[in-house]
């Protein structure tokens, strides 16, 4: 099976603001030692490394207990599956499922759609997802590994009682699944007492880089997907960029290495491009992973995104001839599922006859192509990461691929990637302005902030 290709050729190829070889060189020891520093649980945030040998410890009958549950929510015969979560809880299963779907899964009535909640506040969409579960066979998993997350503890509130409301208090048990601490939190309460089928997030696994536990198991399961295959992918990574892997061939370390160089050199925005539409949850992933884990103590690289070719046509031109403060990194998918050959027309009046023939991903690839080299040149460096293919092996390898030189990211630029401790920031206020009990104080002092809006 190949492994993912990373091409950095075209992050090096100009003097000032891209990568010069000979610093690339001086990275070897720092991003080798950040690796072992992974692995030997000697860097910062070592409580919350479990993710790092996870691929290999995943049992065999562990995943078959995933199988297995997931077969019996399948054999309910739903037409929606609901997860419930936020964040971590929330972004890795959309992420996998939507790169591994059909563009049109929900239209085509592919069953069970698999529909998430919780993951905002909006009154609008829960009513609409209400109006709709009322005409559908559903079930729910709710994820929080803190378990007193506001935004699914809500949403899960509301949905429950539709779902106890609808088939019965003790049918609806049997179509709930929690997945949360092991211990604590209200959500693990709440399990233990009416006795859904549970999963533990283990503690020393944060929730970004939970997408191989239940947390994102369990409904890629659902949806129908190779969960076994998705965690080979990941095994083969982590064999790939294992501590023993020198510089020269770690893909992790070189990616960690070539994004610190260039916001060293002032590019402070690094846009994840895809090609594929199914790869937009892969990014919004990705700047949960990257903006989460190095965003702190004044420092970090800004995480973004865009959809391409669409984006082209709208922030193709900041990206061109903007604030220079950028570079991409490509996630190029090299072969597509389906063909299209694009066919020869008389009139010929969009003069399109030229590409009679070809296969449109070939139009794709060459949209990429000229992309990349019109971006060079608008002195915007550029990292490829190629993927074989949009399935389930190949999507395990690019996640643990980014986890791995996240991990080796952060610690660059020296700070604990496995913590988010502004989050709570938020949180904080909204809690005082909704006058939570105990937020008493805090009340008091964002109600003597708020701005008077001057009536005119
Ligand atoms: O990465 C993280 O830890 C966060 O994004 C959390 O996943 C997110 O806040 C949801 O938390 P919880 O799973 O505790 O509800």
């Amino acid at each position: 099976m190949e492994l993912l290709k990373l091409d950095l050729g075209k992050a090096f190829a100009k003097a000032s603001g891209f990568i010069s070889p000979d610093v690339f060189e001086t990275y070897k020891s720092a991003t080798e030692e950040m690796n072992a520093a992974l692995h030997n649980k000697t860097g910062r945030g070592s409580d919350f490394l479990g993710w790092v040998n996870l691929p290999n410890e995943i049992s065999d009958s562990f995943i078959q207990d995933i199988e297995d549950t997931a077969s019996k929510i399948r054999s309910k015969n739903i037409d929606i599956y609901v997860v419930i979560g936020i964040g971590g809880s929330y972004l890795g299963a959309k992420a996998v499922i939507d790169a591994l779907n059909n563009n049109f899964s929900h239209l085509r009535g592919d069953k069970p759609a698999i529909l998430f909640a919780g993951q905002n506040i909006s009154e609008d969409y829960l009513a609409e997802l209400r109006d709709l579960l009322q005409t559908k066979e559903w079930a729910i998993c709710v994820i929080s590994k803190s378990g007193t997350t506001t935004e699914p503890a809500l949403a899960f509130r509301v949905l429950k009682q539709d779902l106890e409301e609808k088939y019965g208090k003790q049918e609806a048990v049997s179509r709930i699944c929690a997945i949360t601490d092991a211990s604590k939190g209200a959500l693990k309460t709440l399990a233990t007492e009416e006795g859904y089928k549970t999963y533990v997030i283990p503690d020393n696994v944060g929730g970004r880089y939970s997408v191989l536990t239940p947390v994102g198991l369990i409904a890629i399961a659902v949806a129908g997907f190779d969960i076994r295959a998705l965690i080979n992918g990941a095994k083969d990574m982590a064999f790939a960029t294992r501590r023993e892997v020198k510089f020269e061939d770690n893909i992790a370390c070189q990616y960690a290495a070539a994004r610190h160089i260039l916001y060293s050199e002032g590019k402070k925005i690094e846009i994840l491009v895809n090609f594929q539409p199914k790869l937009h949850f892969m990014a919004e992933w990705w700047k949960q992973l990257y903006g989460e884990s190095e965003g702190k103590d004044g420092k970090g690289i800004f995480p973004a995104s865009v959809d391409f070719s669409s984006d082209l046509h709208s922030m193709g031109q900041y990206i061109q001839e903007g604030e220079r403060i950028l570079f991409e990194t490509v996630l190029s998918v090299k072969k597509t599922e389906r063909e299209v050959i694009i066919p020869e027309d008389k009139g010929n009046l969009d003069k399109l006859n030229f590409l009679a023939g070809k296969n449109v991903d070939y139009v794709n690839k060459m949209a990429e192509l000229g992309t990349q080299i019109a971006h060079v040149d608008g002195d915007v460096p550029n990292i490829r990461i190629e993927i074989e293919r949009l399935d389930e092996y190949n999507i395990g390898q690019l996640i643990y691929f980014f986890e791995k030189a996240c991990g080796i990211s952060g610690y660059l630029i020296n700070v604990n990637p496995f913590d988010q401790p502004g989050v709570e920031a938020y949180k904080k206020n909204m809690f005082a302005l909704l006058e939570k009990p105990g937020f008493e104080t805090e009340t008091q002092m964002l109600k003597g902030r708020i701005w008077k809006v001057p009536v005119v």
